[in-house]
């Protein structure tokens, strides 16, 4: 619920459990008010101080009153060079200049349902959204800045976005424009982010905001590996189940900057948005720039009740499934099992031995197109290799269909080899600065996803392909960070819009491609989870989590990533043993119930299995088909860290009615003489008593409580899992 006092100015969102308020006031400065658990109203604005602070300036209006400065008020969006020193979120440059951003409330407006973004993903839906804008005015640059917040009330969510106009005569740069500023008042809090790097994505790192900036940023032109743009503010003492915390997602899959600010009154900031990182964009009179949404969630209660309302708002607000609530099917995938050395015959016989186990999905993965017969060659040309695949897709998708699988494919359409038809026939389609020698990554150029006629010319070739058989799946990869960003379509003075065009470029491509094959499934996929974000979800249901597919790594990339994203948007397969990335073996079991806790799916040849492993698959393959809803649109709870040492690692998710739960546990290595341990489950109905797998009953309130003993488990690595149901 928004409610506007337009006669004090004082705006407030309220949430179910939160509450979020503003107020414009008698200089028309837009300040932050309040951010937390929910409060009836009122003007908090009693809640700031004014005092004189040395070097702190004061605006024009205020005359000679000392106690007031923008450098120690809270700003809704703090503002650049007239008067607060502390992270500015929007810097322009008019022809004069000047780098002066002097915002003022200018009006502001209700209105139902949620507002979206031209060219960019955003949360969606009806009436359940309402929408206020605010806008902010810099007079004497002729800006306009229109500040907008949509509410989802059930969800805890508030998104909010920026959309910048030049309403003046001449043409202004505009070189910083973040999504989300946040000030608090005082408080002490630490900061949470999800770093790593390829094949050890999205760990989370906390510790306590000092003075001064700490951040995290990307400036790879992908979200990238090594910190997601997604960040947490909490108290010093909150866990998963206590404690305030803010979770902060940027819905943006390019450079980005997220900075937390700790000021000299021990005040804090957050700012989320496009790294400003070689960012310059030229507004032309009457032009305007839309910055990517961000999505707040506050939790009065811990980590997990803040990842619950994430995971529900993604699923059912942000996530387009063009399965719309239908079970997505278990895949196999033949990239661990083949790399670039397959026929048809060979994809052939992996489908033959996975479809008697039930697996639904055959995806062909890199390799078939071109001369793609390693990662040096072949990209750009999206034509089927009949040398591999004599009569195409044509002859081979009937056979698998034979089977009663369908069929999937892997592209990566944003990249070009230098050993390719395409690039010989359009060298300047790669990204790279005439004269330079480019730089290569993974042994590969990336194309100039800014430029239309390239983007149009690798879709229709794409399409081809999708048209030649039936496909009802795509994984969509993307290989290398980006460099050498220049833009042959651009001149001198707007090379500072290529990062970002080409990341419009990309989700202009996925958007036409989700809506010219409104049935098709299609995974996001950057070396595995390094475009991992918001923004991405928003046009590929599901994400590959990671290039790392072992079991014990995966239990922490999975739960790092459970912080913001649902179990369904996680990319997750069983693969051979010894792990390709940490040669580690690891019981069939084990990896099946890891795998589980994602979108399921199987990435070896499994021909090469026991016949008692095969027995183990097809069991896997029915006990998620027969939970599915209960996986994956069930509440998530983090029972365990696994980055610390303990008897295990332990989820659990529960239905929305509580009358169903699982809990998965994965045992770190053996010991002799375990201590005894017990592992408290949580959100259970207290009231109704439960079997676990089929026996027993067991009250909630006492399985939350007093727990369930842990079985002592001989073996490194051995896992179980527990299903509950009411009785
Ligand atoms: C990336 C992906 C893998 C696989 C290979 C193919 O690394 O993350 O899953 O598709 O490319 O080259």
């Amino acid at each position: 619920m928004i409610v506007l006092d337009k006669e004090h100015n004082v705006f407030t969102l309220h949430t179910q459990n939160t509450t979020y308020q503003m107020k414009a006031d008698q200089y028309s400065v837009l300040l932050h008010t309040y951010y937390g658990p929910r409060v009836s109203g009122g003007d908090l604005s009693y809640l700031i101080q004014y005092a004189d602070r040395g070097s702190s300036p004061n605006p024009n209006e205020a005359g000679h009153r000392r106690d007031y400065s923008l450098d120690t008020l809270p700003q809704e969006y703090s503002t650049c060079g007239v008067g607060d020193y502390r992270m500015p979120s929007i810097e322009f440059e008019p022809e004069d200049g000047s780098r002066l951003a002097d915002l003022r409330f200018a009006g502001c407006e209700l209105r139902k349902g949620k507002y979206s973004l031209e060219g960019l993903p955003a949360f969606w839906g009806g009436d359940e959204w309402e929408t206020l804008v605010v806008r902010l005015r810099d007079g004497s640059a002729g800006m306009l800045v229109e500040l907008y917040y949509g509410v989802l009330e059930r969800y805890d969510l508030i998104t909010r976005a920026v959309r910048v106009v030049n309403q003046g005569t001449s043409p202004v740069r505009l070189r910083r424009c973040a999504s989300l500023c946040l000030d608090f008042l005082g408080g002490d809090y630490d900061l949470i982010t999800f770093d790593g790097c390829h094949v050890m994505e999205r760990c989370p790192n906390r510790a306590p905001l000092r003075q001064g900036v700490q951040s995290v940023e990307s400036v790879r032109g992908t979200s990238s590996h090594h910190h997601n743009p997604f960040v947490v503010l909490c108290e010093h003492g909150a866990g998963e189940d206590y404690g305030l915390c803010y979770g902060a997602a940027l819905v943006y899959s390019g450079n980005f900057l997220a900075a937390a600010e700790r000021t000299q009154l021990e005040h804090n900031r957050l700012l989320l948005g496009i790294n400003p990182y070689h960012f310059c964009w030229t507004l032309a009179p009457g032009e305007a720039f839309t910055a990517p949404e961000a999505a707040l969630v506050c939790s009065p209660c811990g980590f997990g009740q803040m990842s619950r309302q994430f995971h529900r708002a993604i699923r059912e607000n942000l996530i387009h499934d063009p399965l719309q609530g239908r079970r997505r099917p278990v895949l196999i995938n033949n990239w661990e099992a083949t790399e670039f050395s397959f026929n048809a015959d060979k994809l052939v016989s992996i489908a033959q031995s996975a479809a008697p186990l039930d697996i639904e999905l055959f995806v062909m993965d890199d390799g078939w197109f071109g001369s793609r017969d390693s990662d040096r060659g072949g990209l750009g040309d999206w034509v089927v290799n009949r040398e591999k695949l004599p009569g195409g897709l044509e002859a081979l998708v009937p056979r698998i269909k034979e089977l009663g699988m369908s069929f999937g494919i892997w592209i990566e359409p944003e990249m070009v080899s230098e050993d390719s038809d395409l690039y010989r026939a359009h060298p300047d389609w790669a990204l790279g600065v005439p004269g330079r020698p480019h730089t290569r990554g993974r042994s590969q150029l990336t194309l100039d996803f800014s430029r239309r006629e390239v983007r149009e010319h690798i879709y229709q070739a794409i399409r081809k392909v999708l048209d030649s058989a039936d496909v009802s799946y795509v994984k969509w990869d993307m290989n290398r960070s980006l460099t050498d960003v220049w833009s042959g379509a651009l001149p001198a003075d707007r090379q500072g819009e290529v990062f970002h065009r080409y990341i419009l470029g990309v989700y202009e491509l996925l958007d036409r491609m989700r809506r010219d094959y409104p049935d098709m499934l299609i995974e996001g996929c950057t070396g595995g989870g390094g475009r991992f974000d918001a923004g991405m979800l928003y046009y590929t249901p599901q994400i590959w989590c990671s290039d790392n597919t072992d079991a014990i790594d995966r239990l922490r990339i999975q739960y790092g990533t459970s912080f913001c994203y649902p179990v369904s948007a996680m990319g997750a397969h069983v693969s051979a043993v010894p792990n390709g990335q940490t040669a580690r073996t690891v019981s069939m079991e084990t990896r099946g119930v890891v795998a589980m806790s994602g979108t399921f799916g199987y990435e070896m040849d499994l021909n090469e299995t026991t016949p008692e492993e095969r027995e183990i698959i097809k069991g896997q393959v029915a006990f998620f088909k027969a939970h599915y809803d209960l996986i994956q649109r069930g509440d998530y709870y983090r029972l365990t860290d696994p980055f610390r040492e303990g008897p295990c690692a332990a989820w659990e998710q529960v239905s929305p009615d509580r009358r169903e739960a699982l809990v998965s546990l994965v045992t770190g290595s053996a010991h002799a003489a375990p201590p005894f341990s017990v592992l408290r489950l949580k959100g259970l109905d207290p009231c109704l008593t439960y079997q676990i797998n089929g026996q027993g009953a067991y009250p909630g309130d006492v399985l939350m409580e007093a727990g369930w003993p842990l079985p002592m488990l001989q073996g490194d690595y051995q896992s179980m899992q527990l299903y509950l149901s009411a009785v």
